[in-house]
């Protein structure tokens, strides 16, 4: 699995979990050309220090920004702090990956409220939308001056892309299968809800040739997977940027899992 990657890459909830991993491993995996910004709530806090370790070992490839997804101020403030720093390259790729779930698994009829549907989907698809929304001008301003890349096939994840970080439970297909297990009502209608942000960015942006495409990151050992998950957070992440890497116009509003396989919708 190849990684082919670079550039300006944001990812969101990037201090635990999947999105430390995407972090470490674009930190290993990119050249010169790639710079990392790693968004989490509390730059300064102890749920941060894995994250601030990682960034001193590579100095001058990874920036945190401070971004609270479920905060429009913050999205804002974050999104002006690194178009300052981006410079004229603009924004390659956005990876919204911070998400919450509540209530606790399996998430049961009885035990979720209507707070919880609404903070869920104020996180899981408000936030991306905004953020989204936000830098859209910066993705432009790349997919724009990195027209000579990727002849023939205009869309790539080093040109220009928003990679929502979805679930494999969003999919109403499959909904018979996966709802025994876990109910999870608030956080499968916010992924479903993140799945049509997602076609509807892809349309909206194609004639910028900006890619929006959904991942489904596996079943993965998180405080969110969980301890019985199958996968670990370095085959998710190494799963999840090789298919970045191989992405093009075909993959454009498009819910895909961490193998590059077609999840229907
Ligand atoms: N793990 C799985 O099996 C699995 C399966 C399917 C999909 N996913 C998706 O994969 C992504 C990563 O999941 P994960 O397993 O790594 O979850 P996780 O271990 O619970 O980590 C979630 C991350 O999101 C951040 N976050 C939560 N709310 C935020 C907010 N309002 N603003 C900014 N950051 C916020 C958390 O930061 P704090 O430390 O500040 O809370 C943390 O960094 C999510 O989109 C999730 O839905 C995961």
């Amino acid at each position: 699995m190849s990684v082919n990657l670079e550039g300006n890459i944001l990812v969101t909830g990037s201090n635990r979990g999947i999105g430390l991993e995407l972090v470490k491993q674009l930190a290993e995996k990119t050249g010169e050309k790639a710079h990392i910004y790693a968004c989490c709530r509390e730059p300064e806090g102890t749920r941060a220090e894995v994250l601030r370790e990682l960034s001193t070992q590579y100095p001058g490839k990874i920036t945190i920004i401070k971004l609270d997804m479920s905060d429009e101020d913050s999205i804002s403030t974050a999104a002006q702090a690194v178009s300052k720093q981006f410079g004229p390259g603009g924004l390659n790729l956005l990876i919204n990956n911070a998400a919450i779930n509540k209530p606790a698994l399996p998430g049961l009829l009885s035990a979720t409220r209507k707070k919880d549907m609404m903070e869920v989907y104020e996180t899981n698809v408000a936030g991306p939308f905004l953020l989204a929304k936000m830098l859209h001008p910066l993705l432009q301003k790349a997919a724009e001056r990195d027209s000579e890349k990727d002849e023939g096939d205009k869309m790539s994840c080093r040109r220009s892309a928003i990679i929502n970080i979805s679930s494999i439970i969003s999919s109403m297909e499959k909904c018979p299968q996966t709802f025994p297990g876990a109910q999870m009502y608030a956080y499968r209608t916010s992924k479903a809800a993140l799945n049509m942000l997602t076609c509807c960015l892809a349309e909206e942006f194609k004639i910028h040739n900006i890619l929006v495409t959904a991942i489904h990151p596996g079943w993965v050992r998180t405080d969110m997977g969980g301890e019985k998950a199958p996968l670990c957070t370095q085959e998710s992440a190494l799963g999840m940027l090789s298919v970045m890497s191989s992405l093009s116009n075909k993959d454009s509003g498009m819910l895909l899992d961490w193998e590059g396989n077609t999840i229907p919708w």
